[in-house]
């Protein structure tokens, strides 16, 4: 726990409609399957995580999760989760950077595994306003995947394959940025994880405000979610991607 700011609670609160979003989906997911109500926020929303208490998926919880779910099971209603689960947030340490984790501007890499390199993608050039998938931004990130695959030629020549997975595939926005044979590749998962941001990171705008059409078209899915595959109340499925390195190295002009 950090001391609490007016700065703090501030930049908490930004996000307050993105986790009222998730807390909903966990109650419904809870009420349908009879899973206890912290279980299902643990597993299907991405709030461990954003504690800063990592990735439940593949490690067990952390002990200080009991701390925030505990009192939160215990609370009577939906509002009063959701305050807590604020309060939570703005005392919470920053989230530790993911170990090894390479960032050029809104992009990065995990150093190659076994040759597979996977890539990722977050929100760092909004403050002026405009979001950074648009059009005049193009030119900037395309620069910085240039920088970044230039980065990677250089320091890991054992990378083989490039692999993403989120739900911004779906997006000409976010594909344009890249080699056409990458972004054709895509599939989509069979079972989708729904304790990160490749599916809920859908949801935002680029201020953090939660866009109102994709919460009402997910609010009405929810009324028949399947607790087997709740993952289908979503409106954009993650899609996995996947290209050889060198196709990148060409693309961006780096062979
Ligand atoms: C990515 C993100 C910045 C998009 O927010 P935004 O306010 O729509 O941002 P931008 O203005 O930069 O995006 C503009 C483009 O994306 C499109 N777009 C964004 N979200 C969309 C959605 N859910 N459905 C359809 N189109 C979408 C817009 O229509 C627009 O396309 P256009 O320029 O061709 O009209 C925001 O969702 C975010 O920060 N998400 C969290 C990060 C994340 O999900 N990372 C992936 C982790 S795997």
């Amino acid at each position: 726990m950090v001391e609490v700011d007016d700065a703090r609670r501030a930049r908490a609160e930004v996000f307050r409609e993105y986790f009222a979003l998730q807390l909903s989906f966990a109650e419904e997911v809870s009420r349908l399957s009879g899973r206890p109500l912290g279980e299902a926020v643990r597993d299907f929303t991405n709030l461990h995580r954003r504690l800063g208490l990592g990735d439940a998926s593949t490690s067990s919880p952390h002990p200080e999760w009991r701390d925030y779910s505990g009192p939160m099971e215990a609370l009577p209603d939906a509002q009063a989760r959701l305050d807590w689960t604020m309060r939570v947030l703005a005392a919470a340490p920053d989230e530790p950077p993911q170990p090894n984790r390479v960032r050029f501007g809104c992009f990065s890499y995990d150093p190659p595994e076994a040759g597979v390199v996977r890539i990722h993608f977050n929100n760092h050039d909004s403050i002026d306003g405009v979001g950074p998938l648009a059009r005049s931004k193009v030119p900037a990130r395309r620069s910085e995947l240039a920088r970044m695959f230039a980065h990677l030629r250089r320091t890991a020549p054992e990378a083989e394959v490039v692999v993403g997975s989120s739900w911004l595939y779906n997006l000409e926005a976010y594909r344009r940025l890249f080699p056409t044979d990458y972004t054709a590749s895509a599939t989509e998962a069979g079972e989708v994880r729904l304790s990160g941001t490749s599916s809920w990171g859908q949801f935002l705008t680029h201020s953090g405000a939660v866009h109102p059409e994709r919460r009402a078209a997910f609010m009405t899915a929810l009324k028949r979610l399947d607790p087997q595959a709740p993952w289908r109340a979503f409106p954009l499925r993650p899609l996995r991607v996947t290209a050889p390195v060198e196709r990148f190295y060409t693309h961006f002009s780096l062979g």
